[in-house]
């Protein structure tokens, strides 16, 4: 999603802003762009192509500056062109770069209208651009943060004036922010990673806050008006481009890396304690009585997986809410409920928004499950697990969501034991089960050439369904939800007992019908539901565990998995899904790791 890269400098600064737009780049965007200060204004050069062409027309055009911002946009209003990718100008004296949504755009247009400015882009942006200059009386730090307090919405801004040629200002509510402090020179980036490097140490931005970064040094406001100093911390240097390695998209690599990704994901300790959630966390366990999940997408997907092992091995009532719904919709709080959030990113900004809502009704006990360490959300909750699934490249999330599952699955053992309904033995075979996963995983993906000659043959459908019970209703969800975004088939996915119900007037001989089949307790019932399928003509793809005895028949193709797993089983289940998305996204020749119209981290509501 949009991304915002800023520096103040001595040198020619256009190489590092558009290096920063490349680190960028995986979390997706539609279109580009970069400006410099000069003294007859501001001047930019921008593309709705790749930011290799927007390099191409800097070089070319030798287009440099020491001060500048730059942009890889993600359109919300306004299509994807030139003319409304950023840096967006105020008559050709200010220079904007905005990540967010501006809400009161169109009030602030029309007064601004009336002072006789000109729009000439679709963007809410080109508001903020005009207030801005409205108010600037020669120092731009004072104009921005008078101008930030007539926004309503999410935004991070970075700014810059022709007439003062070595300061960018920024901003920030709602979406991220970071000032990066390098050696007599300064940045501004929506990520860390777009700087890190070039600035040693980053300081992370508060919700209101204002800076100014000029040549010797750095100055927050925050909300208040008054001046803060923030902690800086030093900044990892950035580990370089992902090698693909005998892959073919990063998708695919993120799915072959899933063994390693959990092994590193699973603590080294021999028993389940609360410490693994952070210090204070036993005495937190310990006063909750219920638990309450936000997540989006994927991640909510792990959250339901999760209800199931918490409210099975830990007997704690668990409810799990969609992000942007639970924001906005009267709850009734709990006090005494732990709130866990799950992100791969941490930067979500409807999970965000939901874990303040939630801190905000007085639920102070929060947990975040993220793989970003220095995340928004990791620095929001008391608690967290981190995952240690490593940079998630493809915008398809497939090893973040085994790794949370992880973190979900020990977070229920442990509460389990803590509330004694894990006894000793139980506790060991559980982490047995967590060790030997990795070796498990490693068994199915070695069923890769199996899942090729089905998605072959899913290649030329529309629709499919995607079916399963109990544990594994999650994982049918999460199957669909893969299917449709990279390959663009349509697929929904139900619990198979409520195929009856609806859904089995779409069956007839063109509807593929995936099933996941582990050998759980439910096994019969979904046997029924199958043959309910066949007996409407319906072709039926089974991942069936090696027990299960399932076997091929007319209609009916089954790939064997291996024996069932247990508790752990979905994660087991999720990994052959996730091929048949990948390879039948592949066959239908898609951008498998940019699908259409989405992004990677999506830090707008
Ligand atoms: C789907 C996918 C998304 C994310 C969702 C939440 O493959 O990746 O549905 O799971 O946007 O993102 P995070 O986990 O970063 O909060």
């Amino acid at each position: 999603m949009c991304g915002i890269v800023g520096a103040v400098a001595q040198r020619n600064i256009v190489p590092v802003l558009i290096e920063g737009l490349r680190r960028l780049e995986y979390r997706g965007y539609d279109s580009c762009g970069v400006a410099v200060v000069t003294s007859e204004g501001p001047a930019r050069v921008r593309s709705v192509s790749r930011v290799a062409e927007l390099d191409e027309q800097a070089r070319e055009s030798h287009f440099e500056g020491v001060t500048g911002i730059a942009h890889t946009r993600w359109a919300t209003h306004g299509a994807p062109t030139v003319n409304n990718a950023h840096p967006i100008f105020s008559r050709n004296a200010l220079a904007i770069v905005h990540n967010g949504i501006i809400e009161n755009y169109e009030a602030l247009r029309e007064a601004l209208r009336a002072k006789g400015y000109e729009f000439v882009s679709q963007t809410d942006t080109e508001v903020i651009a005009h207030l801005i200059h409205s108010l600037y009386k020669g120092d731009l730090f004072s104009a921005v943060r008078e101008a930030v307090q007539q926004l309503a919405g999410a935004y991070a801004i970075g700014v810059v004036h022709k007439d003062q040629p070595h300061t960018v200002v920024g901003a920030r509510a709602g979406s991220p922010l970071v000032v990066g402090l390098g050696s007599g020179e300064n940045f501004l980036a929506s990520d860390a990673l777009a700087i890190a490097g070039s600035a040693s140490h980053v300081v992370y931005l508060e919700e209101g806050d204002v800076c100014e970064l000029t040549l010797e040094g750095v100055r927050i406001a925050e909300r208040g008006g008054s001046e803060v100093q923030r902690e800086a911390r030093e900044v990892l240097a950035y580990g370089g481009t992902v090698e693909l390695g005998p892959y073919r998209h990063y998708m695919q690599k993120e799915i072959f890396e899933q063994p390693g990704a959990i092994g590193n994901t699973i603590p080294a300790t021999d028993t389940f304690e609360p410490e693994l959630f952070g210090a204070n966390a036993r005495e937190v366990f310990k006063g909750i009585d219920s638990i309450l999940i936000l997540a989006c997408g994927t991640s909510y997907y792990a959250g339901v997986t999760a209800k199931y092992w918490l409210e099975s091995v830990a007997k704690i009532r668990t409810e799990v809410e969609i992000a942007s719904e639970y924001r906005y919709r009267e709850s009734v709080p709990n006090p005494r409920a732990l709130v866990v959030t799950i992100s791969q990113s941490g930067e979500t900004a409807d999970t965000l928004a939901a874990l303040k809502h939630a801190q905000s009704l007085g639920m102070e006990h929060t947990l975040a499950v993220c793989n970003v360490a220095t995340s928004h959300m990791v620095r929001l909750t008391e608690l967290n697990f981190l995952t240690h699934a490593g940079r998630e490249i493809g915008v398809a999330s497939t090893k973040a969501f085994t790794t949370q599952l992880v973190g979900l699955f020990i977070l229920a053992v442990t509460l389990g034991k803590l509330r004694g309904h894990v006894s000793a033995e139980q506790e060991a075979q559980y982490l047995k089960l967590l060790r030997h996963l990795p070796a498990a995983l490693n068994g199915v993906l070695a069923l890769e050439p199996q899942i090729i000659a089905w998605a072959d043959e899913f290649a030329r459908k529309e629709n499919a369904l995607f079916l399963g019970r109990g544990l594994h209703y999650p994982i049918a969800l999460e199957g669909a939800l893969k299917l449709k975004e990279i390959s663009y088939i349509h697929a929904e996915a139900y619990p198979a007992g409520e195929l009856k119900h609806g859904p089995l007037a779409l069956v007839t001989e063109a509807m593929p019908v995936v099933t996941v089949a582990p050998n759980d307790a439910l096994l019969e019932k979904l046997k029924s539901n199958m043959q309910e399928v066949r007996a409407r003509g319906g072709e039926l793809y089974v991942f069936a565990d090696a027990d299960t005895h399932i076997t091929s028949e007319d209609g009916i193709h089954v790939i064997r998995m291996p024996e069932h797993y247990g508790l752990l089983s979905p994660i087991l289940h999720v990994v052959p899904l996730q091929l048949l998305a990948y390879h039948t996204a592949c066959a239908r020749g898609t951008d498998v790791d940019k699908p259409r119209n989405l992004a990677k981290s999506v830090t707008v509501e």
